[in-house]
């Protein structure tokens, strides 16, 4: 009789808001998933830390939880994929001790340290000439100048830098690793070359020895360790391919593995992804840039820092009547948000909401944007609040997606991802701010399902990340555009685009009164 338990890999994504681990068999059917929560810190405004041992814990937690629930056995598991919050640094010591609580990919602190390293560099361009990218606030290098600045007693000890998947890695296989996607965002890997820059390392005085091994992103990198086993019962040697960072990871789970396809993905950050075939430049550096989790091929997208994230801080500051009330009742208290939107028509009766919640990265770069809503009169009331959210998410979201329209970058089809896919209220109005049809696909889990797949790749299922993508991912909906609504969202847009640039001087002093409060 054949093994029910044949190809099953595991695919682990340590996100922001928790850490999800899922367990796939070779048709890509999920067989468990588990997720485990964990806080993320603010100690000042502006300032976003975690602690990486809450990432091992909920990591042990999950993996346990997904082999009960599957009823695996611990050698039914052929492979194990990464997946992570990008940009994120893990400061360890001679003894792999952490040093100080991890810096994350929306801390906005280190603005100096981003005109250092572009001046260091010779310039921006220069600078995306070395390694695909300006420097932009939440990238892993300026984090290793603010703690070399501000924290010389901490940075003496610092002896190895991770990102926040590879930490995790670290702790089940004892070895230091990393792949191109993830380190893509570091701001210290060459991207068109795909391997550390040693050029730019040189010009910051950091020694490379700080940095782990860099992989593509199917290659085994590691082994399970007998600490490993014994914390997660997985068994020992079990193989950990490289992984990527949660943005290329997601992509490969949409499928978003050939040129013309794009995805929207809206969790608690917003990305826009375009698979690209070559690695492109662009002098100013508009679009992240980075390689691909596919072995060869690169990407370009824009990062909302706060998309998903508003509609979470409106639940948690301004929802917490329909947190309770979803509490008793045992559904989604998101759900009953949208519905409250759902009477109010595109527009919100002329409310405009600025996410700029933590600053903002794609298109203004800019670490002291704030949130707002303007245009609030007496006949707006919750449900225009919430609508408007939605919307200026979106409207955000197609900063992103005109920045890549523009750069001639084909778009096939949008796929949308997250949170925001699962709703249908907030699928019609991406499909009409983004002005294009959009469809849904069968897989949901993202990130955690793109690294299970690489570890099918990696462990030999498949010859290659699309082949394994054309095997288990379907599109299941399409949303139409609104032709009416399309046309309205094109002139509100207009509007939403001035309000920024209106803004952007008062946010600024608005950062230096608190700061000389
Ligand atoms: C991508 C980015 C975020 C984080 C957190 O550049 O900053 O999407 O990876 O999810």
């Amino acid at each position: 009789m054949e093994d029910p338990h044949m190809g099953i890999t595991l695919g682990i994504d340590v996100g922001t808001s928790g850490t999800k681990t899922l367990a796939i068999d070779e048709t890509g059917r999920v067989l468990a998933a588990a997720s485990a929560e964990y806080p993320c810190e603010h100690p000042h405004p502006g300032w976003s830390e975690q602690s990486p041992e809450s990432w091992w814990k909920a990591t042990v937690a999950t993996i346990r939880d997904c082999l009960a629930n599957a009823n695996l056995k611990p050698g039914d598991v052929q492979g194990v994929g990464l997946s992570g919050q990008m940009h994120g640094s893990v400061f360890l010591d001679r003894n792999g001790e952490v040093v100080r609580p991890a810096l994350l990919w929306n801390d906005q602190r280190t603005a100096a340290e981003c005109a250092e390293i572009e001046d260091r560099a010779g310039g921006r361009e220069a600078l995306v000439r070395m390694v695909g990218n300006p420097a932009l606030t939440g990238f892993t290098a300026p984090k290793l100048l603010w703690v070399r600045r501000h924290e010389a007693q901490n940075w003496d000890r610092v002896r190895q830098v991770l990102l926040p998947k590879d930490y995790v890695r670290y702790r089940l296989s004892g070895t230091f690793a990393t792949e191109v996607s993830d380190a893509s965002g570091t701001l210290m890997l060459d991207v068109a070359n795909r391997r550390w820059s040693h050029e730019l390392l040189g010009k910051l005085d950091l020694d490379p020895d700080l940095l782990p091994s860099c992989y593509e992103s199917p290659e085994v990198s590691a082994n399970v360790s007998d600490i490993g086993s014994q914390a997660t019962g997985l068994v020992r040697g079990t193989p950990i391919v490289g992984g990527g960072g949660d943005q290329p990871a997601g992509a490969v789970g949409n499928g978003i593995v050939r040129a013309g396809a794009v995805s929207a993905t809206m969790g608690t950050s917003g990305v826009v992804f375009a698979h690209a075939e070559d690695v492109g430049f662009d002098p100013l550096g508009r679009l992240q840039r980075g390689c691909h989790a596919v072995p060869g091929a690169w990407h370009v997208m824009g990062v909302v820092l706060s998309a998903g994230g508003s509609l979470q801080w409106f639940r948690n500051e301004l929802g917490k009547a329909e947190v309770a009330y979803a509490r008793e009742r045992g559904v989604d208290p998101y759900e009953l948000l949208t519905d409250e939107a759902a009477v109010v028509g595109p527009g919100a009766e002329g409310l405009f909401f600025l996410p700029y919640l933590t600053g903002e990265r794609t298109p203004h770069f800019d670490p002291d944007a704030k949130g707002a809503w303007i245009g609030l009169t007496v006949r707006h009331g919750r449900a225009h609040m919430i609508r408007s959210v939605l919307e200026g998410a979106t409207f955000a979201m197609r900063d992103s997606l005109e920045l890549i329209r523009a750069m001639g970058v084909t778009i096939g089809e949008i796929r949308l991802s997250g949170g925001g896919a699962r709703n249908a209220l907030w699928r019609q109005i991406q499909a009409d701010i983004y002005g294009q049809d959009i469809c849904t696909i069968n897989a949901s889990e993202g990130p955690a399902f793109g690294v299970a797949l690489l570890a099918q790749v990696g462990t030999g299922a498949f010859s290659s990340v699309p082949e394994a993508c054309d095997a288990t991912i379907k599109v299941v909906d399409r949303v139409a555009v609104d032709e009416t609504a399309r046309a309205f969202y094109d002139r509100a847009y207009s509007i939403y685009g001035r309000l920024y640039r209106d803004l952007k001087g008062s946010f600024r002093d608005i950062s230096g009164l608190v700061a000389t409060k």
